[in-house]
């Protein structure tokens, strides 16, 4: 239950800096995510929040307290890692009353927090087990079931999810949403370098980039709004298609962003792209072409319903109206009025106005 407040906090281990000086304000009670790829310092920030490791500068705070020098035990947190550190040769029960055990906790209080916290994560038929008479995904709910009795005011989870296969996933993380929905007064900090994850658990997202933050908003936000070229190709699955040279320049821009959900196939007339299906993928619901259009990468074009085409067919498309994305050679949306385009004299929708940076027309 706690509002956390990060103000321009460093890290360095030794010569090397880790967390480059990063402001931002996590609510009460806000799922907050941390998302960006591999070795960008995450897990660090997760750790400077928690006390496991010291800050080099700047301030943190809990509810507007200074908590830079508070060792991890009286902050008021719970962690959950990607591996669940279970005690082999205790129950489940015993794994999850332990650290009370420690806190002198009383019995009959003991018991009531085990109960609800194992009612909470279905797992009340496994009290009496050992770890190893677990499957990865129910070890992982004990783990955050120990973290729960501990009636934390911030619970901080780092890749939790990442040691469990594709079904246990998306499961365990339905398990952790409901959490979030359960316990609404307790505030989480969830690391992944998993958009998916990020884009379904998160109230926020926040995307860090080489130990500083690149955008932090709602999924919703920085799925339609992304600041920057990182941004756009990081949300999303899969990814942006990023065009440049010729076919950015028509429009007025270095880089030209275009999800595959939004691209439709189009007749000769109103045809801004044209090329050959090279492959293409069926899953089902959806079917992914990859089209080659004279671009460097091939054009992936997202479509639901009936397959339109395949390997070897033309295929002309378009983007849907107001969904471009530009971008400029620093990498940031471009401003103002591009060029006008024969495939947006007729949209209605401006893509400046989907953007959010423009009320003239393209
Ligand atoms: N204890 C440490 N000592 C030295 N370097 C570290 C230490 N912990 C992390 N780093 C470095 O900090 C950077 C960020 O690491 P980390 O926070 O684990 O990234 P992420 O969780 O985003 O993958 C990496 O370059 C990593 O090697
Ligand atoms: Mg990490």
């Amino acid at each position: 239950m706690a509002h956390i407040q990060l103000k321009s906090i460093s890290k360095s281990f030794g010569a090397l800096e880790v967390i480059k000086g990063i402001d931002l304000e996590i609510r009460k009670g806000e799922f907050m995510v941390f998302v960006g790829p591999s070795g960008c310092g995450k897990s660090t920030l997760l750790r400077l929040i928690s006390g496991l490791e010291q800050i080099s500068s700047g301030a943190l705070l809990f509810d507007g307290e200074q908590v830079n020098n508070l060792v991890p035990s009286k902050r008021g947190i719970a962690m959950v890692f990607q591996s669940y550190a279970l005690y082999p040769h205790m129950t489940v029960y015993e794994n999850m009353a332990f650290g009370m055990k420690l806190a002198n906790t009383t019995k009959a209080d003991m018991q009531a927090r085990v109960r609800s916290a194992a009612q909470l994560l279905q797992i009340e038929h496994l009290l009496e087990r050992l770890p190893k008479q677990l499957s990865g995904g129910q070890r992982q709910r004990v783990a955050i079931g120990r973290a729960i009795v501990r009636d934390p005011r911030v619970f901080l989870f780092d890749e939790p999810l990442s040691n469990l296969d594709a079904a246990l996933r998306v499961q365990t993380r339905l398990e952790i949403a409901k959490l979030h929905h359960d316990m609404k007064e307790v505030t989480m900090v969830y690391v992944t370098h998993d958009q998916v994850e990020a884009m379904t658990l998160a109230d926020r997202i926040c995307v860090l980039r080489d130990g500083l933050v690149e955008q932090v908003g709602t999924p919703t936000e920085l799925y339609e709004r992304p600041k920057s070229l990182f941004v756009a190709g990081f949300i999303g699955s899969p990814k942006m298609n990023f065009l440049t040279d010729h076919f950015a320049a028509e429009f007025d821009c270095t880089t030209l962003g275009i999800r595959p959900e939004h691209i439709e196939v189009t007749d000769v007339e109103n045809a801004v792209w044209q090329g050959t299906i090279i492959h293409t993928e069926d899953l089902g619901s959806d079917h992914f072409l990859f089209v080659d259009i004279g671009a460097s990468e091939p054009f992936v074009v997202r479509q639901n319903g009936k397959l339109l085409g395949g390997i070897g067919d033309q295929l002309r498309l378009r983007p849907m109206a107001g969904l471009l994305h530009r971008f400029g050679a620093d990498g940031r949306p471009v401003n103002g009025v591009g060029k006008e385009n024969k495939s947006c004299v007729q949209q209605t929708q401006t893509i400046g106005d989907a953007l959010g940076f423009s009320d003239k027309p393209f």
